[in-house]
This record gives C-alpha cells, structure tokens and sequence, in this order.
C-alpha cells in the first residue's frame, strides 16, 4: 500500500534529524534543506533547495498531503534582514505553494522565543506575544501567515511552538518547555490528521515540572504526551537553583532573551 507523502522541510538539521526516523514510521517523506541530505528509509524523496526561491518551494510541495515546516534561521543574534528570506519568504512561498497545489495541512514550527522576554512564571494560555528578537519576530509573522492562509485558502495549520527539543534536558529553565522528539511527533501528526482542526496554536513540550505552557488547546485537540523532562536529564544538568541570569534563567527566552539585540538592518 502506498504510503502517504509529507514534506518535511528543514531535515538536515536538529528537529529535522531527530523527527525523520519518527515520521518515517508513519508517512513517506519528502526531504528538503538548502543543507545536504541523503536518503534513509527505501521511499524517502530529497529536494535541495532554498525555499524562499517559490519555484523550490512549489516543486517540493506537489504530490504532498501536508508540509511540516521546520526550515529557518535559527539563533539569538539575527538581524530583521538576516530573517527575511528563510523566515518570511521561505513560509509564504510553501503557504502559495500549498494553495496551487491542493496540499491542505500545515504545521509550523514556531517557538517558545515568540514569548521569550516574559518572566519566568507558568503564563496564561493565550500569553500576550512578546518576542525576544529577531528570530521570535519572524515567528509572529509566521504564526499570522499561517493563520491567514488557514481562514482565506482553507489550509489546515498547526501551529506548534516549540520548547526545547534538545534529545536530553540540560538545565532547570529547559526542563520547564522540554519536548520529546515521540511527543513532538504526536502533535504533528495531530496537526496531519485530526479531521476538526481549523487553525490552532498549540506548545510542543512534554510533561514538565512547573510548566511554562499550560497546553489547553493540544489537550483539546487530543494530545496526551508520553514523557517526562524530569526523567530526561542530560549529564551535568544544571538545575534551576544553581541558574542566574547570565545563564538565562531571568525569562522565559533564556539566553535568546539575555542577548544584545543587533541593529534591524545590514549597515552600509
Ligand atoms: N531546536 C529546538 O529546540 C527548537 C526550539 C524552538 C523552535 N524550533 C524551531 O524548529 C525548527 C527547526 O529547528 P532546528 O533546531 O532544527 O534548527 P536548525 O538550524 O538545526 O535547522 C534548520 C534547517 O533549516 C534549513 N534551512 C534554513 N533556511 C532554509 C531555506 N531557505 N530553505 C531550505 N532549508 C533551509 C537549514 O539548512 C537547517 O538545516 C525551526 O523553525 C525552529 O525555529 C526549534
């Protein structure tokens, strides 16, 4: 029986690397990253690619049922411009691409760095946004793409802000958004499969002590996760106590939240 088809963009790095064996098990897999990839599993498919090229991105997307998003720029010290082509272009070019070609799922992997310069305390379920720089920036675009594309075009979108999907907890503010890489693979095939989904915001943590996401929209949506980041310490877990600010223990952000934000612009 054929399997169906995802695409799964950004899979030659971390998340990528740790959800491929996970996914794998359940749908066949389109592979794209402007990084090199190889094959694993007999099915896979590989696109390299930069996808805020739309050309890439459409190619990628046709024949998939859904796109799981994790492509990006990822670090604290971005600048707006350094963000734009793989944050902003790279989503509206895979949301167009999905429109033209019939692809009605979503997931978008935004991030806990959307709520970043929060204190750190558990928050509401709908906190205020306050991103901790550039990075958690585009993510509110991204989130709000999504949201868009989701309302005019009728394309699913789970929205999963990521905690910490390290394979091990390295410290009391991780343990507090950790994720698993089988719980994060519950929610993106939640995102993949559930028939009432519209457009929902959901955390992608685990079960963590004194949690900073409550989770009430993922619980709705079905989602019971398995484990737990205080049974996943890595060696030399530094916890909480033992964590000032210089460790990015004084927000929810961490060190994204602790770092010197770099001008907007490329100086000239
Ligand atoms: N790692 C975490 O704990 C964590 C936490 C919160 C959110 N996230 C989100 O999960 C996603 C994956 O994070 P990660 O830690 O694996 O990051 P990563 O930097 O390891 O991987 C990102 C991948 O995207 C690829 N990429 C970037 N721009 C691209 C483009 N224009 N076209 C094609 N490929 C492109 C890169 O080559 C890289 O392989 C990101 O969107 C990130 O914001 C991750």
């Amino acid at each position: 029986m054929n399997r169906k088809r995802i695409l799964l963009t950004g899979a030659a790095g971390r998340v990528g690397r740790l959800l491929r064996p996970l996914l794998q098990a359940r749908y066949a897999l389109r592979l794209c990253d402007v990084a090199p990839l190889s094959a694993v599993a007999h099915d896979d498919e590989i696109i390299c690619g930069d996808l805020a090229d739309p050309a890439v991105a459409t190619g990628a997307v046709a024949g998939t049922i859904g796109v799981v998003h994790l492509a990006g720029l990822v670090a604290p010290a971005v600048s707006f411009e350094d963000t734009l082509a793989p944050n902003y272009r790279a989503v509206l070019a895979l949301l167009e691409a999905c429109r033209h070609q019939g692809c009605d799922r979503f997931i978008f992997a935004s991030s806990h760095h959307i709520v970043g310069l929060h204190a750190p305390a558990p928050l509401p379920d709908d906190p205020t946004l306050a991103p901790d720089g550039f990075y958690g920036l585009s993510k509110a675009f991204g989130e709000a793409a999504t949201a868009m594309y989701a309302r005019r075009f009728g394309i699913r979108g789970l929205i999963v802000r990521i905690g910490n999907a390290d394979p091990a907890v390295v410290d009391g503010r991780r343990e507090r958004l950790w994720v698993s890489g089988r719980d994060l693979t519950q929610l993106i095939a939640i995102g993949l499969e559930h028939p009432g989904l519209g457009c929902e915001i959901v955390y992608g943590t685990s079960n963590c002590p004194d949690a900073f996401f409550p989770n009430s929209a993922a619980q709705r949506l079905g989602y019971r996760p398995q484990d737990s980041a205080a049974d996943h310490h890595a060696p030399g877990f530094r916890p909480l106590q033992a964590m000032t600010a210089a460790d990015g223990a004084g927000h929810v952000g961490g060190l994204f939240a602790a770092s010197v934000l770099p001008p907007p612009f490329a100086r000239t």
